[in-house]
């Protein structure tokens, strides 16, 4: 059943976690019979596409993918320096601001067709959109790629802490000693305009986030509705066993919860010390890993080759049995999914730890840049979930292998760390319970859709 009365556009951010995050939710909104228009360039719309996981053919093919014209988006390589802010991907980010026009121009078409347009853009391209507002019948939304916490301090502290947030949030380091100045500023940027918009979107679940949900709705920071549509992931990945990753069968082997995962996301790019730290550090803690090791994506993931980060000469000889490391792209959702799984060295992305808290894998966090050192703090502090492995405050000096080892030990193979790992499951099975049909989480994407096909 098509319903033509509403159509909605998605304007994604051109980096795999935004672009994967707007596209599962374009599967969502088109499942129940709403068409969706998907936007970007043509290189990123292929990435998204090729690296959909979870989204089957006839999903697929009911999206409708607009290639925009960009000009040629340039692929500095990545910088493995100690400061990961992935300032290698900005010529992406850069192309991206050339849509307003032709978005401009979609979205005039399609609101002559459809007797609503609704446009769901990632808080990064709030520019990009602007012109909705001269559209009658169009109302855009805001999807917030991190944390409710992140955005709801960030805003507050930028508007000079209008109100009492409690004591737990104001105990904790200011926003400017955990996030660059540059990213607060870019974000808070991005908001000016948000009294144009009809709510924000959040993909995290009630149950973590609802305090700072609430604060987000208040007039003095957001003041439009907020909704927060769960991490909704499938409880049990990966049923196709004729195209399991090798990894998987190896985890197969493996006694419960005794392997730790190792990963740092898609933008992050190690130097060749800092992987060998963490080699150093995983063989002395002598708990099984698997690890996937490879370079950040580029600004255009097509365009020439990806560098390959060194080991220690031996190592994966040596870890035979212990340990693997994955150089192409792992199934991490299903990694976490595993039984064996008991751990999750992470750079805490927002994406990661929505899977870790879903799957029910305590967290070993290692913050990288923006948003991740906050959710570091939520990790181990508010949710208790995790430990630290990267102390922010030491940001400026390399984690020496004696740290990962030492984090490794207590998170696999310590009563501290089994109490962790307990409170991990335990967060776990609410978020799961809260996914079912008519769970909390479920329900709130049902009214957000009610409320688009009002
Ligand atoms: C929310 O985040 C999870 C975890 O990364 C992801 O798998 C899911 O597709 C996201 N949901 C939406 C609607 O973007
Ligand atoms: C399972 O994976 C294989 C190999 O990728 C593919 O050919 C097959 O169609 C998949 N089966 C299902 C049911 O998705």
């Amino acid at each position: 059943m098509e319903n033509s009365q509403v159509a909605v556009v998605m304007v994604p951010f051109p980096s795999q976690s935004h672009l994967n995050q707007l596209l599962q939710l374009s599967g969502l909104i088109s499942f129940r019979g709403i068409p969706v228009h998907y936007v970007g360039s043509a290189t990123h719309n292929l990435q998204a596409k090729l690296r959909a996981n979870g989204l089957d053919d006839n999903t697929m093919a009911k999206i409708c993918f607009h290639d925009l014209p960009t000009p040629p988006i340039t692929t500095p390589e990545p910088n493995p320096t100690l400061d990961k802010t992935p300032i290698h991907i900005s010529p992406a980010a850069e192309a991206y601001m050339n849509f307003r026009v032709p978005i401009g121009k979609l979205l005039q078409d399609l609101s002559t067709k459809a007797s609503r347009i609704v446009i769901i853009h990632d808080l990064l391209l709030a520019e990009v959109v602007q012109d909705a507002v001269s559209i009658p019948n169009a109302e855009s939304y805001a999807f917030n790629c991190i944390s409710a916490l992140n955005l709801f301090l960030i805003l507050w502290e930028k508007v000079g802490k209008p109100f009492r947030v409690g004591e737990e949030l104001e105990a904790l380091p200011s926003v400017k000693e955990l996030v660059p100045e540059m990213t607060i500023d870019f974000i808070a940027s991005k908001s000016q305009n948000f009294k144009d918009r009809a709510g924000d979107i959040h993909n995290t679940s009630r149950l973590i986030e609802s305090t700072y949900i609430d604060l987000l709705a208040r007039k003095e920071i957001r003041g439009n509705k907020q909704w927060a549509i769960r991490p909704i992931l499938p409880v049990k990945p990966g049923s196709n066993e004729s195209s399991r990753h090798k990894c998987l069968e190896w985890l197969d082997k493996q006694a419960p919860k005794t392997v730790i995962f190792v990963s740092f996301g898609t933008l992050i790019s190690l130097s060749d010390e800092e992987a060998r730290d963490i080699a150093i550090g995983l063989e002395q803690s002598k708990q099984k890993f698997i690890w996937v090791l490879r370079d950040a994506d580029k600004a255009d993931i097509f365009a020439g080759e990806t560098r390959r980060i060194e080991l220690p000469i031996g190592f994966e000889e040596r870890m035979e049995g212990l340990g693997i490391v994955v150089r192409d792209w792992a199934p991490q959702l299903e990694i976490l999914a595993h039984k064996s799984t008991g751990g999750f060295m992470s750079h805490c992305g927002w994406n990661s730890c929505l899977e870790s808290f879903t799957m029910g894998v305590p967290i070993a966090a290692w913050p990288m840049h923006s948003d991740q050192p906050l959710n570091a703090i939520l990790i181990a502090e508010i949710l208790k979930v995790g430990m630290v492995v990267r102390e922010w405050t030491k940001k400026e000096e390399a984690v020496k292998a004696s740290r990962i080892k030492n984090v490794v030990e207590r998170l696999m193979a310590s009563e501290e760390g089994d109490k962790i790992r307990k409170r991990a499951e335990e967060l776990s099975t609410k978020i799961q319970q809260s996914m079912e049909e008519g769970g909390d989480s479920s329900k709130e994407l049902d009214s957000f859709i009610a409320h688009i096909t009002r």
